[in-house]
C-alpha cells in the first residue's frame, strides 16, 4: 500500500494508508498518552486523551481512532493539547475516589502516570466522586468501581481476548458503570478463574485478590492467557 506523506510537528512522516495518528506517532517515537487504547483491537475512542490538534480540524481529533490522511498537519504537542489532555485528567481525578495511598497500584497507576506526564495535580473542578462498594466476593478478582474510569478495558478483554462476554456498560451519564449481567454481583457463578482484565485495567479498580488480601496462604492464582 502506497505511503502517505504527513507533517507531524513539523517535520514529514509517511505511513501506509489505514493507519492512525496514534500509530505513525509510535513509529516515530512520538509518545501520545492513552488510557482507553489497546493495541490489536479497534480503538473506542473512550478516553479522549490521546487528542491531538489537525489543521484544518474545527476541534481537536482522537488520534488513536484517526486515520492519517495525504497532506495531514498534526500537532501532537501542542499547548491547546496538552490544555485539553490537562482537562480530560482533571475531570477524571474529580470523580476518582482518591484513595491512592490505600491502592494496591499505589501512585504508579496509568492514570496517575498520565496525570504526573501532564504536570496535573489536584483537579480544578468540583470534585464529585462516585463511591461503589468493594466487591471481593470473587476468589479471582476484586473489583473497587470508585475507581473505575469507564475505559472500557475489561469489557473488550473480556469480550474480544478472552471470549467471554462477562461485562457490559450498564446505566447512563454519571450513573454509568460496568455490570455484570443485569448488574450482578462479581462471584465465581458469573467469573470464572481467567483474571485477564486485571493487568488491562489503568486504575487500581480491578486487582488480583490473592495479592491484596492479608491472608496470602491459599493457592496460588493462576491466569490463563
Ligand atoms: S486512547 Fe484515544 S480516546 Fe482513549
Amino acid at each position: 500500500m502506497a505511503d502517505i506523506t504527513v507533517t507531524m510537528n513539523g517535520k514529514q512522516v509517511g505511513g501506509p494508508a489505514g493507519i492512525t495518528i496514534l500509530e505513525l506517532a509510535k513509529q516515530n517515537g512520538i509518545d501520545i498518552p492513552t488510557l482507553c487504547y489497546l493495541e490489536g483491537l479497534p480503538p473506542t475512542g473512550s478516553c479522549r486523551v490521546c487528542v491531538v490538534e489537525v489543521e484544518g480540524s474545527r476541534t481537536l481529533v482522537a488520534s488513536c481512532h484517526t486515520p492519517i490522511s495525504a497532506g495531514m498537519i498534526i500537532q501532537t504537542h501542542s499547548p491547546k493539547v496538552l490544555e485539553a489532555r490537562r482537562v480530560i485528567v482533571e475531570l477524571l481525578l474529580a470523580s476518582h475516589c482518591g484513595t491512592c495511598y490505600m491502592c494496591e497500584k499505589a501512585n504508579i497507576c496509568e492514570l496517575r502516570e498520565v496525570a504526573v506526564d501532564l504536570d496535573v495535580g489536584v483537579p480544578r473542578f468540583p470534585i464529585r466522586r462516585r463511591f461503589y462498594p468493594i466487591e471481593d466476593e470473587s476468589p479471582y478478582i476484586t473489583r473497587d468501581l470508585s475507581k473505575c474510569i469507564l475505559c472500557r478495558k475489561c469489557i473488550r478483554a473480556c469480550n474480544e481476548v478472552a471470549k467471554k462476554h462477562v461485562y457490559a456498560m450498564g446505566y447512563r451519564g454519571f450513573d454509568s458503570k460496568v455490570v455484570v449481567d443485569f448488574d450482578e454481583v462479581l462471584n465465581k457463578e458469573v467469573c470464572r478463574d481467567c483474571g485477564i482484565c486485571i493487568p488491562y485495567c489503568p486504575t487500581g479498580a480491578l486487582s488480583n485478590p490473592q495479592k491484596s488480601r492479608k491472608d496470602k496462604k491459599g493457592p496460588p492464582l493462576v491466569i490463563k492467557g
